[in-house]
């Protein structure tokens, strides 16, 4: 089994550009495919739900592209689907299962639909029973109600009224109100039952308005569709961030100092999952909002409390309440989460055991979970995710709590979000970029920063260094990139007090020989030991916080830094500066061969073709020619106070 160990955490503060949303993602695409003319989607989610519904469509004989980016060009099949027979496979994603069975059901050929195995765990009866009284074949292949379906070719009866029943899942109702237009007939809808939900209800009417089909609604009783609907492309449409992964973002802010940003969703935003932060608020978190973004701190006093919610608006972001509950004082009830149940994993008995494993008290019921805070974590939980990404995304915060732990399972959220952790990683462990040219005195700085914010120190220059002695050492020729990939791959390294190891043999010395920083210079430029050293890199980007130095900290291996500076100083003071360090040590070296070096080494490390040394775009730069260490290293703890408050609050 894969897992994660995230290290204990306390502050989080930073902003996350949010992906896109899986709910509108899909809806767009089939609307996009079910349209006349050609629909250009800006942004959408690229994630394994986004990928089994353009998987199906394609299968469906929909003619889509993928422009830069996550832009997609769709052209609309002006009506049912062009292939009449097909086998697709959906995964466990339900925002593809559901409406493409409506849509298929209404488009007279035969299809097999199916899924992972806890697909055919989720109830689908109450659509099919739907789509049945309009004349729809669908047939259970396994078991009564439930996926896996077949769809066979019949004579759909247009018009008149459809009954659906509305407490189970919101998404039967948007399934056949998506594909009703399909029928060119006036159909209305009528929910039976207490809708759950309603917000998703809410997304389905306006992109299906947005698609040229008005359908009025009575209440959440009765839903008319117009005859003769037809969807029309709009053009463009942009996707909005995904409400629900911005869930764990604010309430990380909310329960970890903050400020915590996100963008990509705000007031303006159609999704229901924005009232999150009204929930967040009631605990106490302190909440700005703008059109576009929404900032999430923790309450004035720092402690949130528990609340008693009927969650029925914000099904999957109150999973993340679950878990805040566990930083808030009293106990927080959940209520009319019923829904919980039958999504990706019944999440009701998922949270409940999960919650225990990290210490917590936690009451369930059929419909609903009660959550005792004030906790004292139990380091070292082992949180099984039961391939539900919302598990793992929602589990990750509580390392908050001060303790280590484990996520079992950490690849389940690619269901949505296939880079959650790391920008989870980037609010909890903000990174301070240091890059410049060699000599520049970046590495005297970067460290004593370092040691002044309690933060964490990559010396990456080292890396490459070792890799150098490494290869030296065993006679591979430092031209020969493959060779020395696989000396980089598993490199023995390791950084004690200051001192760095080589197979557990003092180099610190060694290293910094000129032959060394000669060869690491030439080992650096091999895209395949830049490539072989990156996840070891990032591995150093840990609680509190990182000051990581080198060619390329802010513009390759930590692009997301929260500061980046570029430090450097004429080739002149760099010579000097090292001519001196060299005369202290004893050694008596020409100013014009270190001069002619250096220039050597600029020209190598700024004219490769991959990762060179440069100051991006983002990047403040910092000329110390003029400058002293102490003042170098009080320019960028005053940049960290500014802008990591939090992260840098301790003595
Ligand atoms: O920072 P330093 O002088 O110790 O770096 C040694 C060599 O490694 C230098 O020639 C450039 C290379 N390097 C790199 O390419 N990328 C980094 N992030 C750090 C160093």
């Amino acid at each position: 089994m894969e897992f994660l160990d995230l290290p204990p955490a306390t502050h989080a503060v930073g902003s996350v550009r949010l992906p896109g949303s899986k709910s509108l993602s899909n809806r767009f695409l089939l609307l996009a495919a079910l349209a006349e003319g050609e629909t250009a989607i800006r942004d959408l989610l690229l994630s394994d739900d986004v990928e089994r519904m353009l998987e199906a469509l394609m299968a469906l004989g929909i003619d889509w592209r993928r422009g830069e980016d996550n832009d997609f060009q769709v052209s609309g099949a002006d009506g049912v689907f062009p292939v009449k027979q097909a086998e697709l496979f959906l995964g466990n994603a339900g925002t593809a299962f559901r409406p493409l069975t409506a849509a298929l059901a209404l488009s007279n050929g035969h299809y097999r639909l199916s899924g992972v195995p806890r697909m055919h765990e989720r109830p689908i009866g109450d659509l099919v029973d739907a789509l049945r009284q309009l004349g729809a074949d669908i047939r259970y292949l396994g078991n009564e109600g439930f996926p896996p379906l077949e769809i066979r070719p019949a004579a759909i009866r247009a018009g008149g009224r459809v009954t659906v029943r509305g407490e189970a899942s919101s998404q039967f109702l948007t399934a056949l109100l998506m594909a009703l237009p399909l029928t060119g007939a006036g159909t209305t809808v009528e929910v039976v039952g207490e809708l759950i939900s309603k917000p998703y209800i809410d997304i389905t009417l306006k992109l299906m308005a947005h698609f040229g089909v008005a359908v009025e609604r009575e209440g959440w009783r009765e839903f008319r569709l117009p005859a003769g609907a037809r969807y029309r492309s709009p053009g463009t449409v942009f996707v909005e961030g995904d409400a629900s992964s911005a869930s764990y973002f604010l309430a990380a802010g909310a329960i970890a100092g903050g400020p915590v940003r996100v963008e990509g969703v705000g007031r303006d935003s159609i999704q229901g999952d924005v009232r999150f932060a009204e929930a967040l608020a009631a605990m106490g978190a302190r909440i700005d909002m703008g059109p576009n973004w929404i900032e999430a701190r923790a309450p004035t006093d720092g402690h949130l409390k528990a609340i008693d919610l009927d969650c029925n608006h914000i099904p999957d972001a109150a999973m993340t309440l679950a878990v805040a509950a566990l930083f808030a004082e009293g106990t927080t009830r959940l209520r009319n989460i019923a829904s919980w149940r039958v999504k990706e994993t019944d999440r009701i008995a998922a949270m409940a055991a999960e919650l225990r494993k990290l210490g917590a008290t936690v009451e369930e019921g059929a419909d609903y979970i009660a959550v005792s805070g004030g906790l004292t974590f139990v380091p070292n939980a082992s949180i099984d995710t039961y391939d539900d990404h919302r598990m793992a995304m929602c589990f990750s915060l509580a390392c908050l709590g001060g303790v280590p732990l484990r996520i079992n399972d950490p690849q389940c959220v690619n269901k949505t979000f296939p880079e959650y952790f790391e920008r989870f990683a980037g609010l909890v462990a903000p990174v301070i970029a240091i890059d410049g040219p060699s000599a520049s005195g970046k590495g005297t700085v970067a460290a004593r920063v370092a040691a002044r914010l309690g933060f964490h120190y990559l010396d990456s220059g080292a890396l490459y260094r070792l890799v150098a002695l490494a290869a030296i050492r065993a006679g591979v020729p430092l031209e020969d990139g493959p060779a020395l990939a696989r000396i980089a791959e598993t490199l023995p390294a390791s950084f004690e007090d200051g001192r760095i190891l080589l197979a557990g043999e003092e180099a610190t010395e060694a290293i910094r020989s000129e032959a060394c920083s000669a060869g690491s210079s030439k080992v650096a430029a091999h895209p395949a030991v830049r490539a072989a050293l990156l996840g070891r890199q990032r591995a150093y980007r840990q609680a509190p916080g990182l000051v990581a130095e080198g060619r390329d900290m802010g513009s390759v291996v930590f692009p997301d830094a929260s500061i980046k500076v570029f430090l450097t100083a004429t080739v002149g003071a760099r010579a000097e500066r090292r001519h001196k360090q060299l005369i202290d040590k004893g050694m008596s070296v020409s100013i014009d061969t270190l001069l002619r070096d250096l220039r050597e080494r600029d020209a190598r490390d700024s004219a490769r073709s991959v990762a060179p040394l440069q100051k991006c775009a983002d990047a403040e730069l910092l000329d110390t020619t003029a400058m002293t260490v102490e003042e170098a290293v009080e320019w960028v703890v005053a940049r960290a106070r500014q802008r990591l408050p939090q992260a840098v609050a301790r003595p």
